[in-house]
Formats: C-alpha cells, sequence, structure tokens
C-alpha cells in the first residue's frame, strides 16, 4: 500500500495525522482554509510541498462547498484574502507562499477573462490547486530518478555498484504528496538495486526521522537504520560494509538565489560533519522551493516554535516491554525552568552543498563556486506559472 498524507477527490480533502505518526494512522478531515491553517501550524501535517498542497486544495474544497458569488470580483477578493491568510501559518517554506502567488495569478487571469463570472473563477482556482497535487508527485519521481544517476555516477561506492546514504528529517511520502524528494533519491536509489543501507537520524526536537523517516523506510522494506542526531560524526567515520556512507542527502524548505539552504534544524550540522569527512552533501528539493527572490540565507526567516518542543516528549505509554496505544502520555525531559532556544531550521551555506537535485536535474557549481539556479527555470516550465 502505498503512503498517503494527502487523500483528495474534489470537493474532499483528508491529512493523515502525522502527530499520532508512527503508533497510529488516522486521516483528519480538512473542510476550509482555517482548518488548513491549524492543521499546518500545529504540524498535523508539514514538509515544504505538503504543506503548499494541502493550504491549495483546503481553499478549492471551501470553493466547492460553499454558496458562491457570481460576481468574478468578489470571488477573487476572496480567494486572495484566503491566501494570504494560509501564508501565515508557517514562515520558512517557501513553497507555501510560491502557490499563494502563483493562484493568486490564475484567479486574476480568470477574472480578467472575456464574460469571467464567480464560478468560473472558482472552477480555474481548483483546476491549478489539482494540477498542483499531480506535479508534485511526478516532480518528486524525477528527483529521485536523477538524484540516483548523479550519486551512482559521482561517488566511489556509486562506481562499484551499492552506496549507503544518511537523510535527516523527513522528505518522504509524508512530506510531500508522494514518492519524496531527498527519500525520494533514496527509494530511487532502492529500486534501481543501488542502495546498500540507509540511516536516518532522529531529527531532534520533533523527531521527523525516528517517527517520520523511519516509519516510511519499514513500510517500504527498505534496508535502514536508525540514528540519534549527535551520532552522525561518528558514523561518517565508520568503513564497514553497510556504514561506509556515499552521500548525505536532505530536503529543503527554501534554496536562496545563491544556493544557501533552509532547511531542518540539524541539516547544517549535517553539510559540517561531512565536507569534514569528503563526503557528497545534497539537497533534493523541487523548482518550487528555490526562491531566486531570496539572494542568500541571511534573507530566509526562520521560524521559532515553543520550547515545550525541546522539555516534554509525548507519546504512548511504554512498560518496558510492550506499548499501550490507547495511553498516549507526556513526560518532562529537561530542567523545571529552565530556558530554551528552538528554530526550528536552520541555514547550510551554499559552499558545504555539492549539489541541488531538482525535478530537472541536479544543478553543481560552476568552477569559481557558484550556483547558477535560475538555469532551472528555463527548462520546461512549470505548469502552473
Ligand atoms: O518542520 P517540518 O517538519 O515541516 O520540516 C520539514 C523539513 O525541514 C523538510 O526537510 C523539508 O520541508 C523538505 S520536505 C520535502
Amino acid at each position: 500500500m502505498v503512503l498517503q498524507a494527502i487523500r483528495y477527490s474534489r470537493g474532499q480533502l483528508e491529512i493523515l495525522d502525522q502527530l499520532k505518526l508512527p503508533h497510529a494512522e488516522e486521516y483528519d478531515h480538512i473542510y476550509s482554509s482555517t482548518d488548513a491553517w491549524h492543521a499546518i501550524k500545529e504540524m498535523r501535517t508539514r514538509g515544504a510541498p505538503a504543506i503548499a498542497i494541502v493550504a491549495a486544495l483546503a481553499l478549492a474544497v471551501e470553493l466547492e462547498n460553499m454558496k458562491l458569488s457570481s460576481v468574478a470580483e468578489e470571488v477573487k477578493v476572496f480567494i486572495v484574502e484566503k491566501l494570504n491568510y494560509l501564508v501565515t501559518s508557517r514562515p520558512t517554506a517557501v513553497n507555501l507562499a510560491d502557490a499563494a502567488r502563483k493562484l493568486k495569478k490564475v484567479v486574476e487571469d480568470a477574472t480578467g477573462s472575456e464574460g469571467a463570472s464567480g464560478g468560473m473563477v472558482r472552477e480555474a482556482y481548483v483546476k491549478a490547486a489539482e494540477t498542483m497535487l499531480v506535479d508534485d508527485v511526478s516532480d518528486n519521481e524525477n528527483i529521485g530518478k536523477h538524484g540516483a544517476d548523479w550519486i551512482v555516477k559521482n561517488t566511489e561506492a556509486g562506481k562499484k555498484g551499492q552506496v549507503s546514504m544518511l537523510t535527516h528529517c523527513n522528505t518522504g511520502s509524508l512530506a510531500t504528496a508522494g514518492y519524496g524528494t531527498a527519500l525520494g533519491v533514496i527509494r530511487s536509489l532502492h529500486s534501481k538495486r543501488a542502495l546498500k543501507h540507509a540511516f536516518c537520524s532522529e531529527t531532534r526536537p520533533y523527531n521527523q526521522g525516528s517517527r517520520l523517516t523511519a516509519f516510511e523506510l519499514v513500510h517500504d522494506q527498505i534496508p535502514a537504520t536508525l540514528i540519534t542526531d549527535s551520532m552522525a560524526a561518528a558514523l561518517l567515520r565508520l568503513k564497514g560494509p553497510a556504514e561506509n556512507i556515499a552521500a548525505v542527502v536532505v530536503g529543503a524548505d527554501r534554496v536562496a538565489a545563491n544556493g544557501d539552504t533552509a532547511n531542518k534544524i540539524g541539516t547544517y550540522s549535517l553539510a559540517i560533519i561531512a565536507k569534514h569527512h569528503g563526503v557528497k552533501f545534497l539537497v533534493a528539493a523541487p523548482r518550487t522551493t528555490i526562491d531566486l527572490g531570496t539572494h542568500s540565507g541571511e534573507d530566509i526567516v526562520i521560524e521559532e516554535r515553543s520550547g515545550k518542543e525541546v522539555t516534554l516528549v509525548k507519546g504512548p505509554r511504554h512498560d518496558g516491554v510492550s506499548l499501550d496505544l490507547n495511553v498516549v502520555e507526556t513526560v518532562s525531559i529537561a530542567a523545571n525552568g529552565i530556558g530554551v532556544w528552538n528554530p526550528a531550521f536552520d541555514i547550510t551555506p551554499a559552499k558545504l552543498i555539492d549539489g541541488i537535485i531538482t525535478e530537472v536535474g541536479v544543478v553543481e557549481k560552476d568552477s569559481d563556486g557558484v550556483f547558477h539556479l535560475d538555469a532551472v527555470f528555463k527548462i520546461d516550465g512549470p505548469k502552473v506559472k
């Protein structure tokens, strides 16, 4: 069975509640943009591409089920207001702002068209949001293919036939419309029998690695091992048959024009560790994550989340032998009264990144160490511009 974070049919949207994973697979109905805003803020749905698609589809569902004005301009104003609101849910991932910008353009064009009505504007919006859902899956499959081919060609282990990989956070089916970005690269390596072993880091404090990536790896029966974030440097020293890491591959929440990359907290440390050990460090992201309007990492707003995510841990009761899924407990794991800093993301400087894997190919730096990311937008443009 294919893992699905988002279930959509016209007029209906459900999201897999990622706070309950890996122990329970429960879907929540999303009826409106307000529902989506809360689901994104509370991280019941998360991951840069998934956030954008859930937001876009939630508004599509709301529009399908409401009594709509017949006046095109009124429907346009309603849609633009809702999109502006949705964008405030989480600040760092650019995919949501990018989707909102494109959807606004779609409704503006529809409103300006000959004989435009409210129904026509709605139809144009809903179709564009649905196209984004479909495109994300095919983009991820292409990211997987380009990334796997690059790793096979550009690493010693790849040239010999099989690679071991390390990834961070969750970038799989659960963080996207399907297949995944960095985890899609690992899936692609596995399906072409070029993967020896995958390692995933726990990803404190929200544990997207141990809860979600580990869940996906087990689900797909990919040979994999979980480590805590603090074990990564020790892992990269190892040269065992499975432990010889050929490349670290991560996703992104926003890639600036110069290649600086915002991604889950801990990514920057991994890039430094990879550089120290001469291991390739790759970012896998669709073009919707590349923001040419952001000059460098300095210009990216990093979301800070509640300190409780660091001091408290929530999960089903475990008595040391077995799990009791009926009892969810929250336990404190820090000294009462301690101050906490909890940035959700960090910035990895472009100089630590060997390649940016997109759906149209892998971008490498030129001989001066500069990424030319504008080039990827010159190759077959996205369907919703
Ligand atoms: O806070 P999250 O769980 O939304 O953060 C997710 C990440 O940082 C992912 O690595 C990134 O969004 C890429 S998802 C394909």
